[in-house]
């Protein structure tokens, strides 16, 4: 299947440093998707999204990235200081939206059900949630890695029924995030595995559902991690900041 890279700014940017980055991106994609078809996205901080609309309506090789937010909030609207729709997404085309980055669930609280009901939220609205799931390094040095990461799946198959089949998946183990230590693609191919198989028992359509890996992904790392049969792209975080990175990690990819 076609993979998928997207980054994922988190919160950095600028107005003068996204338009050079993406300026930047735009310049050096055509080259970097010249073999073979790959999907790019860029999950940016919401503020920029309309920077980002402008942009693509100036430079034509960003055709080839499609918006994502690193967000979105479980409520569909009202009463909810400070969040951001799924319909407000969508009004800035968004195809994707991040939910339940170790990040949000780590800092900010987030239950699997919450996570679940984003994920509704932005199904809802016809945006691809890309689904974070991973272990601390606590819980893989006490051998529970399959047990957390199958009931933080579970969650989110749980409230979104056959729509499932309509998600990315991104597993990402806690301990490798801007750590620069990466799952070995061994590791990373077993819990693809593991997923795949909980998500073939929800869905007949599992083996086209995306399960991309995240987590110290590199210029240097990401083909071998990308050769493995279940591991259908790459969530970047710290690379997808440094253009070159990101266009190299996009040609393993495309390759
Ligand atoms: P990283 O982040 O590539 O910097 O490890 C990945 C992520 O958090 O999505």
């Amino acid at each position: 299947m076609t993979k998928l890279i997207a980054g994922n700014w988190k919160m950095n940017g600028s107005l003068a440093a996204n338009e050079a980055l993406l300026s930047a991106l735009a310049g050096g994609l055509p080259t970097a998707l010249s073999s073979a078809p790959c999907d790019v996205a860029v999950c940016i901080p919401a503020p920029y999204f309309a920077q980002f609309q402008a942009l693509a309506a100036t430079m034509p090789a960003l055709a080839a990235v499609a918006l994502g937010a690193q967000d979105v909030s479980g409520q569909s609207a009202g009463a909810f200081t400070g969040e951001v729709s799924a319909a407000m997404l969508k009004d800035f085309a968004c195809r994707y939206a991040i939910v339940g980055h170790s990040e949000r669930r780590q800092y900010h609280g987030e239950t699997d059900a919450l996570v679940a009901a984003k994920a509704q939220q932005a199904l809802a609205v016809g945006i691809t949630p890309i689904v974070c799931v991973g272990e601390t390094l606590a819980e893989r040095e006490a051998g529970t890695t399959t047990e957390v990461v199958k009931r933080q799946l579970a969650a989110v198959i749980h409230a979104n029924g056959h729509c499932i089949s309509e998600i990315v998946l991104a597993y990402e183990p806690v301990w490798a995030i801007g750590t620069g230590k990466t799952a070995s693609p061994e590791e990373a191919q077993a819990v693809h595995a593991v997923l795949r198989a909980q998500l073939a028992a929800a869905t007949e359509h599992a083996s086209r559902v995306k399960i991309i890996y995240g987590g110290s992904m590199n210029a240097a790392n990401a083909a071998i991690l990308l050769a493995q049969p279940d591991i259908d792209g790459g969530l970047i975080g710290g690379a997808s900041l440094k253009v070159a990175d990101f266009l190299s990690i996009v040609s393993a990819a495309a390759a």
